[in-house]
């Protein structure tokens, strides 16, 4: 079976509180929305390149539990491949607790659990994936020395890899030398290049610097934005003006769709317009995976 996008990465079930403010420390604030379900950055940009069309498969590791049953079946009904994920009875799978405010704005404390048990061993196992994937798309849910271990091996077996890079860490160069396109956010883009990120000039600046430092391409979010920059090319995409009623997920609907407009064979600029609606498309939807557009639907909202 020939795949498309290959995701190393992490999946958590969110429970999840809507209201219309985050509580400060120390402070109790009634809601009024209540939401769990799958969630997780790797596991959501797995259903996003999966509901625009790609064929996915997935890497990682959840408890031997129930929540993380469901975690694989909700993978599973999506087309994902899932023969690569380890139920693992030392580990609790990984959990999220999200509170969204009434302006969609969200605040998110996870427990990474399974997650942080996979291993090196894990992504050599799934050697057959990286010969058949087209893209690898990668975040940093997991220990670090497997994300390297997959940048390797998808630059073995000449597929791109597409780096999301959170929770923000810093990175080594030799990593970043492996990696077709990073996409930071502004949190992302302080602790990999020590820019802060408030307008195009900036954005344009961590992108350059991690393009030195090795990455093909950087899709530097900013605010009101994304900058795309890379060899002789700085192209803005503005977000689209539309009702936000949750943030979740939507920098791995983005994240997702680059993946599957990379390995569906269409250039950089073309899936920076596809992701930009696709993040558009989830902030007006509550949940991380439910709120995830279908190519069709996505179509039409791109017409509107
Ligand atoms: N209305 C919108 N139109 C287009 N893109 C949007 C819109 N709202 C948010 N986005 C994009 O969603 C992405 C959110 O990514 P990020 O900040 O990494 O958040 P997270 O990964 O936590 O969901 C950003 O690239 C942002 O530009
Ligand atoms: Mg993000």
């Amino acid at each position: 079976m020939a795949v498309d996008v290959l995701v190393i990465g992490g999946a958590n079930t969110d429970f999840l509180v809507k209201g219309s403010k985050l509580p400060t420390v120390g402070e109790t604030v009634e809601g009024d929305t209540y939401y769990s379900g799958p969630g997780g950055k790797g596991a959501n940009q797995a259903v996003a390149a999966a509901r625009l069309g790609a064929k996915v498969a997935f890497v990682g590791r959840v408890g031997a539990d129930t929540r993380g049953a469901e975690l694989v079946s909700a993978l599973a009904a999506e087309g994902i491949d899932v023969s690569h994920v380890l139920h693992d009875p030392l580990g609790v799978t990984g959990a999220a607790l999200v509170m969204v405010e009434g302006r969609g704005q969200k605040q998110i404390h996870t427990a990474p659990g399974a997650n942080l048990l996979v291993t090196v061993r894990d992504v050599v196992a799934a050697a057959d994936l990286f010969a058949e994937a087209k893209v690898v798309l990668l975040q940093l849910e997991v220990p670090q020395a497997a994300v390297e271990t997959a940048v390797r091996l998808a630059n073995a077996a000449g597929a791109r890899v597409v780096l999301d890079p959170a929770p923000p860490r810093e990175l080594p160069d030799s990593l970043l030398r492996g990696v077709h396109v990073i996409r930071p956010n502004v949190a992302e883009a302080r602790a990999l290049t020590g820019v802060e990120v408030h307008d195009r000039a900036s954005a344009a600046k961590a992108g350059h610097q991690l393009r030195e430092r090795g990455a093909k391409f950087a899709v530097v979010g900013a605010p009101g934005g994304n900058l795309l920059v890379g060899p002789n090319l700085e192209r803005w995409f503005a977000e689209l003006e539309i009702e936000p009623v949750d943030a979740t997920g939507a920098g791995d609907a983005m994240a997702g769709a680059l993946a599957a407009e990379l390995a569906a064979g269409h250039g950089l600029e073309a899936a920076c317009e596809v992701a930009t609606a696709a993040a558009a498309f989830k902030t007006m939807r509550l949940g991380a995976q439910p709120g995830l557009p279908h190519r069709a639907e996505l179509e039409v909202f791109r017409t509107r």
